[in-house]
Protein backbone atom coordinates (compact mmCIF):
# COMPACT_ATOMS: atom_id res chain seq x y z
CA UNK A 1 0.00 0.00 0.00
CA UNK A 2 1.11 3.38 -0.75
CA UNK A 3 1.84 5.53 2.32
CA UNK A 4 -0.06 8.63 2.31
CA UNK A 5 0.69 11.73 4.53
CA UNK A 6 -0.73 14.01 5.81
CA UNK A 7 -1.12 17.13 4.42
CA UNK A 8 -0.54 20.39 6.08
CA UNK A 9 -1.38 23.72 4.45
CA UNK A 10 0.32 27.10 5.84
CA UNK A 11 -1.94 29.61 4.71
CA UNK A 12 -3.21 33.49 4.73
CA UNK A 13 -3.81 35.92 2.27
CA UNK A 14 -1.96 37.98 4.02
CA UNK A 15 1.82 38.64 4.35
CA UNK A 16 3.77 39.09 7.40
CA UNK A 17 1.30 36.91 9.59
CA UNK A 18 3.92 34.18 10.25
CA UNK A 19 3.34 31.46 7.89
CA UNK A 20 6.50 30.67 7.32
CA UNK A 21 7.73 31.16 11.22
CA UNK A 22 5.21 28.68 11.82
CA UNK A 23 6.00 26.29 8.99
CA UNK A 24 9.80 26.23 10.02
CA UNK A 25 9.02 25.30 13.27
CA UNK A 26 6.35 22.87 12.94
CA UNK A 27 8.64 20.87 10.19
CA UNK A 28 11.40 20.80 12.82
CA UNK A 29 8.83 19.85 15.88
CA UNK A 30 8.12 16.59 13.47
CA UNK A 31 11.29 16.05 12.69
CA UNK A 32 12.20 15.89 16.46
CA UNK A 33 9.00 13.52 16.61
CA UNK A 34 10.90 11.37 14.42
CA UNK A 35 8.57 11.75 11.12
CA UNK A 36 9.97 12.16 7.95
CA UNK A 37 8.83 15.56 6.49
CA UNK A 38 8.26 16.99 3.25
CA UNK A 39 8.18 20.60 2.64
CA UNK A 40 7.03 22.81 -0.33
CA UNK A 41 7.53 26.66 -0.95
CA UNK A 42 5.09 27.83 -2.94
CA UNK A 43 5.80 31.73 -1.74
CA UNK A 44 9.16 31.71 -4.38
CA UNK A 45 9.49 35.00 -4.49
CA UNK A 46 9.80 35.62 -0.68
CA UNK A 47 11.14 31.85 -0.36
CA UNK A 48 11.67 32.52 3.78
CA UNK A 49 11.14 29.08 4.31
CA UNK A 50 13.30 27.79 1.82
CA UNK A 51 15.99 30.24 2.96
CA UNK A 52 15.65 28.97 6.29
CA UNK A 53 16.08 25.45 5.35
CA UNK A 54 19.26 26.40 2.98
CA UNK A 55 20.80 27.99 5.98
CA UNK A 56 20.24 25.60 8.02
CA UNK A 57 21.24 22.51 5.79
CA UNK A 58 24.00 24.66 4.73
CA UNK A 59 25.72 24.72 8.16
CA UNK A 60 29.36 23.43 8.38
CA UNK A 61 28.64 21.93 11.67
CA UNK A 62 25.25 20.44 10.06
CA UNK A 63 26.50 17.08 10.29
CA UNK A 64 27.80 17.14 13.49
CA UNK A 65 24.90 18.60 15.39
CA UNK A 66 23.00 15.84 13.95
CA UNK A 67 20.90 19.18 11.94
CA UNK A 68 17.98 17.25 9.63
CA UNK A 69 16.04 19.09 7.38
CA UNK A 70 12.80 17.98 5.23
CA UNK A 71 12.87 16.70 1.88
CA UNK A 72 12.03 20.68 0.58
CA UNK A 73 10.54 21.68 -3.06
CA UNK A 74 10.81 25.76 -4.10
CA UNK A 75 8.40 25.79 -6.66
CA UNK A 76 8.72 29.17 -8.38
CA UNK A 77 5.62 30.30 -11.01
CA UNK A 78 6.71 30.67 -14.34
CA UNK A 79 4.68 32.13 -17.05
CA UNK A 80 2.93 28.69 -17.97
CA UNK A 81 -0.07 28.31 -15.00
CA UNK A 82 -1.04 24.92 -16.79
CA UNK A 83 2.61 23.93 -16.30
CA UNK A 84 2.81 24.89 -12.88
CA UNK A 85 -0.17 23.89 -11.58
CA UNK A 86 0.94 20.00 -13.25
CA UNK A 87 4.46 21.16 -11.10
CA UNK A 88 3.01 21.72 -8.14
CA UNK A 89 0.24 18.55 -7.92
CA UNK A 90 3.24 15.74 -8.94
CA UNK A 91 5.45 17.33 -6.43
CA UNK A 92 2.79 17.23 -3.73
CA UNK A 93 1.89 13.38 -4.94
CA UNK A 94 5.10 12.61 -4.73
CA UNK A 95 6.23 13.88 -1.11
CA UNK A 96 3.10 12.37 -0.21
CA UNK A 97 4.38 8.72 -1.03
CA UNK A 98 7.63 9.27 0.10
CA UNK A 99 6.80 10.80 3.77
CA UNK A 100 4.81 10.87 6.84
CA UNK A 101 4.00 14.73 6.58
CA UNK A 102 3.95 17.21 3.82
CA UNK A 103 3.83 20.38 4.55
CA UNK A 104 2.95 23.80 2.42
CA UNK A 105 3.97 26.96 2.92
CA UNK A 106 2.44 29.43 0.66
CA UNK A 107 2.12 33.43 -0.35
CA UNK A 108 0.19 35.71 1.29
CA UNK A 109 -1.76 36.91 -1.91
CA UNK A 110 -3.88 34.92 -4.08
CA UNK A 111 -2.32 32.67 -6.37
CA UNK A 112 -3.52 29.93 -8.48
CA UNK A 113 -0.56 28.01 -7.10
CA UNK A 114 -1.43 29.27 -3.35
CA UNK A 115 -5.33 28.27 -4.44
CA UNK A 116 -4.35 24.45 -6.00
CA UNK A 117 -2.12 24.27 -2.74
CA UNK A 118 -4.77 24.62 -0.53
CA UNK A 119 -6.93 22.15 -2.21
CA UNK A 120 -4.40 19.26 -1.02
CA UNK A 121 -4.91 20.23 2.98
CA UNK A 122 -5.96 17.73 5.13
CA UNK A 123 -5.12 20.56 8.10
CA UNK A 124 -5.46 24.16 7.27
CA UNK A 125 -3.49 26.53 9.45
CA UNK A 126 -4.21 29.91 9.09
CA UNK A 127 -1.53 32.34 11.82
CA UNK A 128 -3.12 35.19 12.50
CA UNK A 129 -1.06 38.36 14.18
CA UNK A 130 -3.29 39.14 17.37
CA UNK A 131 -5.06 42.60 16.22
CA UNK A 132 -8.39 43.33 14.49
CA UNK A 133 -6.42 44.51 11.43
CA UNK A 134 -5.60 40.82 10.54
CA UNK A 135 -8.81 39.44 11.27
CA UNK A 136 -10.37 41.00 8.43
CA UNK A 137 -8.70 38.35 6.91
CA UNK A 138 -11.21 36.42 7.55
CA UNK A 139 -13.88 37.91 7.58
CA UNK A 140 -15.74 41.75 7.46
CA UNK A 141 -16.87 42.98 10.60
CA UNK A 142 -18.98 46.78 11.23
CA UNK A 143 -16.65 48.60 12.79
CA UNK A 144 -19.36 50.33 14.98
CA UNK A 145 -21.69 47.23 16.10
CA UNK A 146 -18.52 45.21 15.76
CA UNK A 147 -20.73 42.92 14.26
CA UNK A 148 -19.95 40.01 11.36
CA UNK A 149 -20.81 41.48 8.01
CA UNK A 150 -19.72 38.76 5.35
CA UNK A 151 -16.71 36.23 5.22
CA UNK A 152 -13.85 37.33 3.25
CA UNK A 153 -12.36 36.11 0.04
CA UNK A 154 -10.43 34.13 1.51
CA UNK A 155 -12.68 32.41 4.21
CA UNK A 156 -14.55 31.75 0.53
CA UNK A 157 -11.59 30.55 -0.91
CA UNK A 158 -10.94 28.29 1.25
CA UNK A 159 -14.66 27.21 0.88
CA UNK A 160 -13.92 26.61 -3.04
CA UNK A 161 -11.10 24.38 -1.99
CA UNK A 162 -13.25 22.04 -0.54
CA UNK A 163 -15.22 21.67 -3.27
CA UNK A 164 -11.95 21.23 -5.50
CA UNK A 165 -10.94 18.58 -3.42
CA UNK A 166 -14.99 16.72 -3.67
CA UNK A 167 -14.68 17.07 -7.69
CA UNK A 168 -11.49 15.09 -7.42
CA UNK A 169 -13.45 12.73 -4.93
CA UNK A 170 -11.53 13.25 -1.69
CA UNK A 171 -13.00 13.90 1.47
CA UNK A 172 -13.98 17.22 2.07
CA UNK A 173 -13.33 17.37 5.42
CA UNK A 174 -10.17 19.95 6.12
CA UNK A 175 -9.52 20.76 9.53
CA UNK A 176 -9.18 24.53 9.51
CA UNK A 177 -6.99 26.30 12.37
CA UNK A 178 -6.89 29.36 13.09
CA UNK A 179 -3.77 30.23 15.12
CA UNK A 180 -3.32 33.41 16.98
CA UNK A 181 0.88 34.37 16.51
CA UNK A 182 2.54 36.94 18.40
CA UNK A 183 0.27 37.03 21.38
CA UNK A 184 0.44 39.40 24.14
CA UNK A 185 0.41 42.64 22.24
CA UNK A 186 -3.27 43.68 22.59
CA UNK A 187 -4.97 46.21 25.31
CA UNK A 188 -7.69 44.04 27.27
CA UNK A 189 -10.37 45.63 25.44
CA UNK A 190 -9.10 44.74 22.33
CA UNK A 191 -8.28 41.32 23.55
CA UNK A 192 -12.02 40.91 24.51
CA UNK A 193 -13.01 41.47 21.26
CA UNK A 194 -11.13 39.75 19.28
CA UNK A 195 -11.66 36.95 21.41
CA UNK A 196 -15.23 37.68 20.86
CA UNK A 197 -15.47 38.03 16.98
CA UNK A 198 -13.17 34.95 16.38
CA UNK A 199 -15.42 32.74 18.69
CA UNK A 200 -18.51 33.60 16.72
CA UNK A 201 -16.57 33.73 13.10
CA UNK A 202 -15.22 30.03 14.16
CA UNK A 203 -19.34 29.02 14.24
CA UNK A 204 -19.82 30.91 11.25
CA UNK A 205 -16.95 30.03 8.68
CA UNK A 206 -16.24 26.33 10.32
CA UNK A 207 -13.11 26.52 12.36
CA UNK A 208 -10.88 26.28 14.98
CA UNK A 209 -8.80 28.52 16.88
CA UNK A 210 -5.77 27.15 19.07
CA UNK A 211 -3.70 28.30 21.52
CA UNK A 212 -0.43 30.49 19.43
CA UNK A 213 2.37 31.67 19.99
CA UNK A 214 3.70 34.30 21.81
CA UNK A 215 5.91 37.42 20.34
CA UNK A 216 9.25 36.14 20.99
CA UNK A 217 12.49 37.20 20.07
CA UNK A 218 13.57 33.48 19.65
CA UNK A 219 10.93 32.77 16.82
CA UNK A 220 12.72 35.52 14.39
CA UNK A 221 16.69 35.81 15.71
CA UNK A 222 17.72 31.95 14.34
CA UNK A 223 16.71 32.42 11.08
CA UNK A 224 20.26 33.23 9.30
CA UNK A 225 21.86 30.47 11.59
CA UNK A 226 19.00 28.73 10.46
CA UNK A 227 18.13 27.02 13.66
CA UNK A 228 15.02 27.09 15.92
CA UNK A 229 14.70 27.11 19.64
CA UNK A 230 14.24 23.31 19.65
CA UNK A 231 17.88 22.82 18.21
CA UNK A 232 19.01 24.60 21.25
CA UNK A 233 21.69 22.60 22.70
CA UNK A 234 25.13 22.57 25.15
CA UNK A 235 27.30 21.90 22.26
CA UNK A 236 26.37 25.17 20.46
CA UNK A 237 27.86 28.52 19.93
CA UNK A 238 26.64 31.23 22.18
CA UNK A 239 24.06 28.67 23.89
CA UNK A 240 22.19 30.09 26.60
CA UNK A 241 18.60 28.60 27.30
CA UNK A 242 16.92 30.89 28.89
CA UNK A 243 13.18 31.08 30.91
CA UNK A 244 11.04 32.18 27.46
CA UNK A 245 13.16 29.67 25.47
CA UNK A 246 11.72 27.08 27.21
CA UNK A 247 8.20 29.00 27.43
CA UNK A 248 8.35 29.12 23.73
CA UNK A 249 9.08 25.28 23.76
CA UNK A 250 5.90 24.46 25.65
CA UNK A 251 4.00 26.66 23.26
CA UNK A 252 4.99 24.30 20.46
CA UNK A 253 4.45 21.46 22.21
CA UNK A 254 0.95 22.49 22.53
CA UNK A 255 0.48 23.50 19.22
CA UNK A 256 1.56 20.11 18.15
CA UNK A 257 -0.89 18.55 20.08
CA UNK A 258 -3.46 20.76 19.48
CA UNK A 259 -3.47 20.23 15.68
CA UNK A 260 -3.13 16.38 16.98
CA UNK A 261 -0.06 16.01 15.27
CA UNK A 262 1.03 14.05 18.16
CA UNK A 263 -1.29 11.45 17.07
CA UNK A 264 0.86 10.93 13.91
CA UNK A 265 4.20 9.88 15.51
CA UNK A 266 2.37 7.25 17.56
N1 LIG B 1 5.69 34.68 17.29
C1 LIG B 1 6.58 35.55 16.78
N2 LIG B 1 7.40 36.27 17.59
C2 LIG B 1 8.27 37.15 17.06
N3 LIG B 1 8.44 37.40 15.76
C3 LIG B 1 7.65 36.73 14.89
C4 LIG B 1 6.69 35.77 15.35
N4 LIG B 1 6.07 35.26 14.26
C5 LIG B 1 6.61 35.86 13.18
N5 LIG B 1 7.56 36.75 13.54
C6 LIG B 1 8.35 37.62 12.63
O1 LIG B 1 7.42 38.35 11.83
C7 LIG B 1 7.90 38.50 10.50
C8 LIG B 1 6.91 37.87 9.51
O2 LIG B 1 6.88 36.48 9.73
P1 LIG B 1 6.84 35.43 8.53
O3 LIG B 1 6.84 34.08 9.15
O4 LIG B 1 7.87 35.73 7.51
O5 LIG B 1 5.38 35.77 7.95
P2 LIG B 1 4.70 35.34 6.55
O6 LIG B 1 5.36 34.08 6.11
O7 LIG B 1 3.26 35.15 6.92
O8 LIG B 1 4.89 36.49 5.62
C9 LIG B 1 9.27 37.85 10.48
O9 LIG B 1 10.23 38.83 10.71
C10 LIG B 1 9.21 36.87 11.65
O10 LIG B 1 10.49 36.59 12.16
MG1 LIG C 1 6.26 33.61 4.31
Amino acid sequence: MTKRAHIIVVGNEKGGTGKSTVSMHLIVSLLGMGLSVGSVDIDARQATLTRYIQNRLGRKDADRLGLVGPEHVALPPTADRAGDEARLAETVAGLAAAHDVVLLDTPGSDHYLSRLGHSFADTLITPLNDSLVDLDVLARVDPETMRILRPSHYAEMVWDTKKARAIRGEKAVVDWIVLRNRLAHLDARNKQAMEKLLADLAKRIGFRVVPGLGERVIYRSMFLEGLTLLDLRQDLPGFELSMSHIAARQELRTLVEAIGLNKLAA
